[in-house]
C-alpha cells in the first residue's frame, strides 16, 4: 500500500468484519491497469459491505461501488491522503478511526435503502440447468492418454508468448493444429 511505510494487516481466521481488497486501477493508458501485479499494485481494504465491485482514487477522494445486504459499519484502510469517500456515487460522512490499525483508518455508516428491501423478482427463475465442467475431480477421470508437453524445439516459426521454453503448440505433439496466428496478406 502506498505510503511512508509498509502496513501489514493481520486478520484473525474468523474476523468479525469481512474485508474485501478491491484494487485501485493504475494509469488508464496502460491496458493492464486493472490487473493486480501488472498495471497496479495498490489495494485498499474495505470491511462491511457485502460486495465491493470497484474502488478508485481521484485526488483525496476514494470512490467505492458495491452492494449491501444490510446496513453496516464501513471500515476502510487506505492511503492516508484519503479524506473523503463516496459509495455508489453519493458522498458519505466518514470519521478517522484510530482503533482500526496503528496508522488509523476511516469509518462510516452505510444504510441499506428501505426501498431495496422488499423487491420481488418476477418471473420466478426455476429449473436452472448446469453442466459440471470439472471433469478432473470425478473419481473415474483418467489422464493416462494425455501427451506430456516436453518438447523444447519446434518448426513453427512463431515464438510462444508464454512458457518456460517448453513448446506448447498442439501440432508438435501430433494433435490437430489450431493456431490463432496472424495471416499474411
Ligand atoms: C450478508 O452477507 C454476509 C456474507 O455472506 C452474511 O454473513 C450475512 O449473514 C448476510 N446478512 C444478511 C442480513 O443477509
Ligand atoms: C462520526 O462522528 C460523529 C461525531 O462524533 C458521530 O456522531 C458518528 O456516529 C460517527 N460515525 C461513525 C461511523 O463512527
Ligand atoms: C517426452 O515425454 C515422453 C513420454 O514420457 C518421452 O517418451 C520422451 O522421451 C520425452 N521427450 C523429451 C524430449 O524429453
Amino acid at each position: 500500500m502506498e505510503g511512508p511505510f509498509l502496513l501489514l494487516h493481520f486478520l484473525a481466521g474468523v474476523s468479525s468484519t469481512h474485508f474485501l481488497a478491491p484494487v485501485i486501477p493504475g494509469d488508464a493508458s496502460d491496458s493492464l491497469h486493472n490487473f493486480w501485479g501488472l498495471g497496479t499494485d495498490q489495494p485498499v481494504l474495505v470491511g462491511g459491505p457485502y460486495l465491493v465491485h470497484s474502488a478508485s482514487i481521484t485526488g483525496m477522494e476514494l470512490a467505492l461501488k458495491g452492494n449491501l445486504n444490510t446496513s453496516t459499519l464501513l471500515k476502510i484502510i487506505a492511503p492516508t491522503v484519503i479524506s473523503s469517500v463516496t459509495w455508489n456515487g453519493a458522498a458519505l460522512s466518514i470519521n478517522a478511526s484510530s482503533s482500526l490499525t496503528v496508522v488509523g483508518g476511516l469509518v462510516g455508516e452505510l444504510m441499506l435503502s428501505s426501498a431495496s428491501v422488499d423487491i420481488t423478482v418476477t418471473p420466478r427463475l426455476e429449473g436452472w440447468k448446469f453442466q459440471d465442467s470439472l471433469l478432473e475431480i470425478q473419481p473415474m477421470f483418467d489422464d493416462g492418454l494425455f501427451v506430456i508437453a516436453n518438447h523444447t524445439t519446434t518448426n513453427v516459426p512463431w515464438k510462444l508468448y508464454y512458457s518456460d521454453g517448453t513448446i506448447l503448440y498442439r501440432c508438435d505433439y501430433g494433435l490437430p493444429l489450431n493456431l490463432n496466428l496472424p495471416t499474411s496478406t
